[in-house]
């Protein structure tokens, strides 16, 4: 896959880049539409959203409001056009066809921000550069440290993520205190012991161009090798050196010891993983430039740091590939079987190893029962063949209902006989080709999901029936506290029903009543991975059994790798919540390390969900997301800034404007998004019915679903108060239920979610819960505006491949920022009449209205929900084969403006749209999003769809006519809200 350019740079860039097809790096070969919360696939939405219907919101099933819309015309697209239920690509598998559909599909759009001349020169006309910096040859490596001290980047695709190993900028002069020779103290093929020493070789080549030989003597009859790296385990050390004496730190299962002397590097793990860890985390100081002398150990503080992937077995349904996954397909499972070609499988083990990850899920907790079958179990082993050389152990997830759905029987009762006969012969099974399988995962009774509670046995039955299944093979069971009821719970007849209770309530009484390997899943929040939850209150009822927090590294809710949101503070606030057990500090950390409760058993899981696109998460910047949770499912100690300085210097450079540049925006992310989310722990406010992506505040309520926010005219906010709510509150340990119980000892940023509020409640900052809305929403969103130019910054200082990438996704981000401030701010300024202090809210003095243009094969179309379009209408083509023109004449004085141009580009076709300013063209653009961005599809006129493109610096004369040409494609109808002539330097 690696094309390898044996020649200077100079050259690499003349040959190997420039005049190449560019390499595209979409995500989406295929488009898919996402139902909503929960995975019911053939649930109430997930059957809402398939076609043939009307391409209008209403049939979603669930009231938004008080507004009714029509959808003539998309039903009299719908007539005109024959759907197709997706748009499929050619489905080969593996990197060759995958590389196909790079030349197929739509390349990388010029970015908004782009200048006319570059747009006008069409994307073929963009220098490109395919070439990798990693392993260079030594024959190219004097001219690359040159050209890397000279600051010239190379670019890159990502898939080397944080492991480049490109050269360090001052290789020359720090070469002389590195090890030339290597002892391996295992050399066996695929021991995590043989791949430590194949990556210190590539790692020290790479870095400081050392080649590393295998140095002479093993230690053995005092012959000991000077300016070596030795890596091993201890107990290896020790056979090979009997003589030597050495004082070595304790070390628990894991852990790892370095010691460098100069050359002489010692890397010793407690066992094999332990070494492999130890020679990643060498690679890691010596990649920042850090060659001194140290002796350090390092044991990780919870036995069970998992990543967890979502991953189908087969494309397609309501989720596809990997559900939840923004960056690609699948990369273990193609058309219902395991990939032929499991090198991106490899390639994902050896990053996870590098930051300390012990196993990964490989399947959807959503499972399919068909993954028991002998020829798909034997793919199972062939992954795990992949994993073993990493220290990563395979763990799968099971269906409930397997015995009957594909073991035949007629039931599926966990304390049946034949059931439990079942499953052991399955375990034996799978054990008897992985024997060193980490376990099992278990989704029960849950979003439509089979589980114990169907024979009323309970969550306990349920994990024990595994749990002793695998008991002999030394696997643990663990069973996921995401247990609720999503079809009966009643926000209208019941002002005490709440989902966030549900997993305190199924779980009690049973903390003594679980085999000692059951290992209980709790997500960080009792709802869902939203922006801001407080911590699950199920951390503080188990204290026999072990806990794990489940985290999630893909941002389902949180923007889904098109916007950035670096989520390592988010964790470590609830990593480091007090939960006050018993009136004792019991910091979440300290439970899911096992520390607080003396529990064996605990630890992490990370919802990763990478996909096959060579960024893995579809973004190059929400890869630190997966490298903090590595750092942190080891040390929760660690500081969400100083791992973010570590991630950036390892994946893009020590340059301090890259380091303040990525800081600034990565830290900024969090809150911005919050602000111009959901605030006051109202929850995300994304389109819950639909994908989880852009804004739709109406879809949390009025379903069963139980994501409310009880908005009405007056009031908004969850009463879970224990003396006249849900009694969530009551949860919690005493303290903290006395905090979360009294509205004045609420802190502001979870008012909303234990409290029922008038909009007129005044919050401790003095403002009032609306007001706080319409500024939270301005201030979010202005901070998303400073991403681009930040990053614009850093031209030059980062390779041309990633630079464009990164900024495409700010530019996006920008502009949808500003779609969420306004659906939101319009939403409840029309639910509670309350206008906005500062006048900003439904007063948009730069925008002129597609609807108020004169349009000539243009129609007005009424936008549902209501607040995803500006006034509630957009335009759209009068027929789907024929173009809009909508104009007006400039009103503004002449001069210099920013033309922001806000549009729907809907995953149904790509439209084109032109801009022209007296019959010359500012610019051209498609709407290809689908095929970029990763993101839920949408095919609705929407807040997932609506998109902003702004051209700068245009020259604008009073008079001139300002007119749009949309080109419909497929079934997407040129949709256009507004357009904004912005004074250069306002955003509005
Ligand atoms: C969320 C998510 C689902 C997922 C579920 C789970 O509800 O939207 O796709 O299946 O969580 O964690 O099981």
């Amino acid at each position: 896959m690696l094309r390898r350019c044996r020649q200077p740079l100079a050259w690499v860039l003349g040959q190997c880049g420039l005049g190449r097809p560019p390499r595209a790096n979409n995500v989406a070969d295929e488009i898919r539409f996402e139902s909503g919360t929960g995975s019911e696939h053939a649930g109430m939405h997930g059957a809402a959203i398939l076609w043939p219907k009307p391409l209008d919101r209403a049939w979603c099933g669930f009231a938004h409001g008080r507004e009714k819309f029509g959808s003539a015309h998309t039903n009299a697209l719908m007539a005109n056009a024959a759907l197709p239920s997706r748009v499929t690509l050619p489905r080969q598998e593996g990197t060759e066809s995958e590389k196909r559909l790079e030349k197929r599909l739509p390349l990388d759009p010029p970015g908004p921000y782009s200048t006319l001349a570059s747009i006008l020169k069409g994307r073929s006309g963009r220098a490109n550069i395919v070439t990798r910096s990693v392993r260079q040859p030594m024959s190219t490596m004097k001219g690359l440290l040159l050209l890397a001290i000279a600051g010239l980047a190379v670019a890159e695709d990502g898939l080397n993520a944080w492991l480049r190993y490109s050269p360090v900028a001052n290789a020359q002069a720090l070469r002389g205190r590195l090890p030339t020779g290597l002892v391996a103290l295992n050399t066996t093929q695929g021991s995590p012991v043989n791949t430590a020493a194949k990556e210190l070789t590539q790692g020290l080549n790479g870095l400081f161009g050392v080649r590393l030989s295998a140095a002479k003597g093993d230690g053995k009859g005092g012959d000991r090798p000077r300016n070596a790296v030795t890596v091993g385990t201890v107990a290896q050390f020790v056979n090979a050196n009997p003589t030597v004496r050495i004082a070595l730190p304790e070390l628990i299962e894991d852990g790892f010891h370095i010691n460098v002397s100069g050359g002489n590097v010692r890397i010793l793990g407690q066992n094999e993983r332990g070494a492999l860890y130890g020679a990643f985390h060498y690679l890691s100081l010596v990649a920042q430039g850090n060659v001194s002398d140290f002796s350090l150990a390092s044991n990780p503080e919870a036995p069970v740091r998992w990543v967890n992937q979502w991953d189908n077995t087969q494309d397609g349904g309501t989720h596809g590939s990997v559900e939840r996954g923004y960056g690609g397909k699948s990369v273990f499972f193609w058309e219902g079987r395991i990939r032929e070609d499991l090198t991106r499988a490899g390639q994902y083990a050896r990053l996870l190893a590098s930051i300390g990850i012990n196993a990964v899920v490989v399947n959807n907790v959503n499972a399919n029962a068909t993954l028991l079958a002998p020829e798909l179990m034997d793919g199972l082993a062939r992954i795990a063949n992949v994993f073993r050389p990493y220290g990563i152990q395979l763990g799968f997830s099971l269906n409930f209902a397997a015995p009957q759905m594909y073991g035949n029987l007629s039931t599926f009762d966990p304390l049946d006989k034949s059931v439990i006969e079942f499953w052991q012969n399955v375990t034996d099974n799978l054990y008897a080709r992985i024997p060193d399988m980490a376990g099992y995962l278990v989704k029960a009774s849950s979003e439509g999901q089979p589980g114990p509670l169907t024979y009323n046995r309970t969550l306990a039955d349920g994990a024990n029936l595994f749990a002793r299944a695998l008991q002999k093979h030394n696997g643990i069971c663990v069973f996921r506290a995401f247990v609720y009821d999503h079809r009966n719970l009643n926000q209208t007849l019941d002002w005490k029903a709440d989902r966030a209770n549900a997993a305190v309530n199924f779980f009690e009484g049973l903390d003594d009543k679980f085999e000692p390997n059951v290992l209980v899943q709790i997500k960080y929040g009792p709802i869902d991975f939203q922006v801001r939850e407080p911590v699950s209150p199920l951390f503080s009822h188990l204290r026999k059994t072990g806990a794990a927090i489940e985290l999630q590294v893909t941002q389902e809710y949180l923007g889904q790798q098109a916007h950035v949101v670096y989520l390592a503070p988010m964790w470590k606030e609830i990593l480091d919540f007090d939960l006050r057990v018993d009136a004792k500090p019991s910091r979440v950390a300290d439970i899911v390390t096992g520390k607080r409760f003396n529990t064996t058993l605990s630890g992490y899981a990370g919802v990763v969900n990478v996909g096959m696109n060579t960024t893995w998460l579809g973004s190059h910047l929400a890869m630190s997301n997966l490298y903090a949770y590595g750092k942190l499912a080891w040390s929760a100690s660690a500081d969400p800034a100083a791992i973010l300085s570590e991630w950036t210097k390892l994946t893009f450079s020590s340059d301090p404007d890259v380091l303040r540049v990525i800081a600034d925006i990565s830290l900024a992310s969090w809150p911005a998004y919050e602000n111009y989310s959901g605030n006051l722990g109202i929850q995300t406010l994304c389109d819950i019915l639909l994908g989880h992506y852009g804004p739709n505040p109406g879809s949390q309520d009025g379903n069963p679903w139980g994501q409310w926010t009880r908005a009405d005219a007056d009031t908004i906010g969850m009463d879970r108060t224990v003396k006249n709510g849900t009694g969530n509150a009551g949860q919690y340990p005493p303290e903290v239920a006395a905090l979360y119980e009294n509205i004045d000892t609420t802190p502001d940023n979870l008012l909303l979610w234990f409290h029922h509020v008038p909009y007129t409640h005044v919050l401790k900052s003095g403002k009032t819960v609306i007001q706080h809305f319409y500024d939270a929403h301005y201030n979010g969103s202005a901070v998303a505006q400073t991403f681009p130019k930040l990053w614009e910054s850093l031209k030059g200082k980062i390779d041309p491949e990633r630079y464009e990438h990164v900024l495409y996704r700010l530019v996006y981000q920008a502009g949808h920022s500003l779609v969420w401030r306004d659906s939101v701010n319009n939403f409840y300024f029309n639910k509670s009449g309350i206008a906005d202090a500062q006048g900003r809210v439904g007063n948009y003095k730069y925008r002129i209205e597609a609807e108020s243009m004169k349009l000539e094969g243009y129609q007005v179309y009424d936008v549902r929900p209501f607040e995803a379009a500006s006034g509630a209408k957009a335009i759209v083509t009068t027929s789907n084969s024929t173009q809009g023109i909508a104009s007006t004449v400039v009103g503004v004085e002449s001069g210099k403006y920013d033309l922001a141009v806000n549009y729907y580009d809907q995953a149904i076709g790509n439209s084109t749209w032109e801009l022209f300013l007296d019959e010359k063209l500012v610019g051209k653009w498609k709407g290809d999003q689908e095929y970029i961005l990763g993101k839920a599809a949408s095919p609705y006129i929407d807040g997932q769809t609506a998109t902003r493109v702004t051209f700068k610096g245009v020259r604008v004369d009073k008079g001139a006519v300002l007119k749009v040409v949309g080109t419909p494609d497929g079934l997407e109808p040129a949709p256009l809200d507004y357009l904004s002539i912005l004074p250069e330097g306002v955003v509005d």
